[in-house]
């Protein structure tokens, strides 16, 4: 008997809106993506082989791993993660392929996770997937994201952005208007994520809210009420970030290129100045990507601390995405992680 073959495909994500949001129990819009992650192999046998077309070393690994944060190479930790998570009884031989930049900031381990996740056997609705992926993460990288990525890369519906209530963790999809296109751009530095700042930014969010409430709760006067002004700043981009979401949520569906403009420049700020995760190449290309005719606005994407930043432009304004910064794409909101052989 031949072993089945399977196939799965799992795309990025860019957020339009709403970022450090997810772990305090905010909104945010992210979306699935046109460039993502495809897993190709056969099911047989008892270990997890995967070359990549991206990364020189494959992975090889039992279907036991006790520390995935040990593996080499250190892509393999992320397959690692959700072979713990899956726990499958048969492993595959197989292939992984991206047209997804590695580090950037677009999500490429969410992908990772999520399309290995279904070659080796996941099956089940698309929340799950998310919420298997976001385990899968925390084994492998130890970084205590939340879960807006792999929801993205889940539930993404062509053609909309999903505006998410990470308290309920529901979401609604918001069409992309089809006068707008999505501009990513490269700020050249790598994302270096930065495990370590991430989770301090996220424990500044937990006292605050420790001290406040639940700060998709609390207005600003609450805030204002913080002793510490460091936490008040922090607490503050959190905030504003959740009104500044739905604003942006209202503008697309009115498509109100004058509000899009200015919410997407006020998040820019927020983030660089009271949430400190921009850095100057992120802000050098904010910067040129909001100055290039027929762009209505832009911002990091993300966590911060490198990778891409995105604007909204007029569709067919921006011909060259690369000119920007050297590095660009225009990406269309699209559909989530699915099968490919069925
Ligand atoms: C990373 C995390 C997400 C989210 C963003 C910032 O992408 O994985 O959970 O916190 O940063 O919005």
């Amino acid at each position: 008997m031949t072993a089945p073959e399977v196939a799965a495909f799992a795309p990025g994500r860019v957020n339009l809106m709403g970022d450090h949001t997810d772990y305090a129990g905010g909104l945010a819009l992210p979306m699935a993506v046109d460039l993502g992650t495809t897993v190709r192999g056969f099911r047989t046998g008892t270990r997890i082989e995967l070359a990549s077309s991206d990364r020189p070393e494959p992975v090889d690994l039992p279907l036991v791993v006790d520390d995935p944060t040990g593996v080499e190479p250190e892509w393999g930790r992320y397959v690692a993660g959700v072979v713990a998570e899956v726990a499958p009884a048969t492993g595959i031989v197989g292939t992984v392929h991206s047209t997804l930049p590695v580090g950037a900031g677009l999500s490429s381990s969410a992908a990772l996770e999520l399309s290995v996740a279904l070659a080796i056997g996941f099956d089940g609705p698309a929340m799950a997937l998310a919420r298997l992926g976001r385990r899968a993460e925390h084994r492998a990288s130890g970084v205590p994201c939340g879960l807006m990525d792999q929801l993205a890369s889940a539930c993404g519906v062509a053609g909309h952005a999903l505006l998410v209530d990470f308290t309920t963790e529901t979401f609604v999809p918001v069409a992309v208007p089809d006068d707008l296109e999505v501009i990513v751009v490269h700020s050249g530095q790598p994302r270096a994520l930065s495990g370590s700042a991430y989770a301090e930014r996220r424990a500044s969010v937990e006292a605050a809210a420790a001290e406040v409430g639940p700060l998709a709760e609390v207005g600003g006067p609450d805030v204002a009420a913080l002793t510490d002004p460091t936490l008040r700043r922090r607490a503050r981009h959190v905030v504003t970030e959740n009104e500044r979401t739905r604003a942006m949520a209202d503008a697309l569906t009115n498509d109100d290129a004058g509000a899009i403009g200015a919410v997407m420049s006020a998040s820019h700020r927020s983030l660089r100045d009271d949430f400190e995760v921009s850095t100057d190449a992120l802000d050098r290309a904010v910067d040129a990507l909001a100055r290039t005719p027929g762009v209505l606005g832009a911002r990091l994407t993300g966590a911060g601390f490198g990778g891409c930043v995105v604007g909204l432009a007029r569709r067919g304004a921006v011909t060259d995405p690369d000119s920007i910064t050297g590095r660009g794409w225009i990406v269309r909101p699209s559909g989530g992680a699915h099968r490919l052989d069925r």
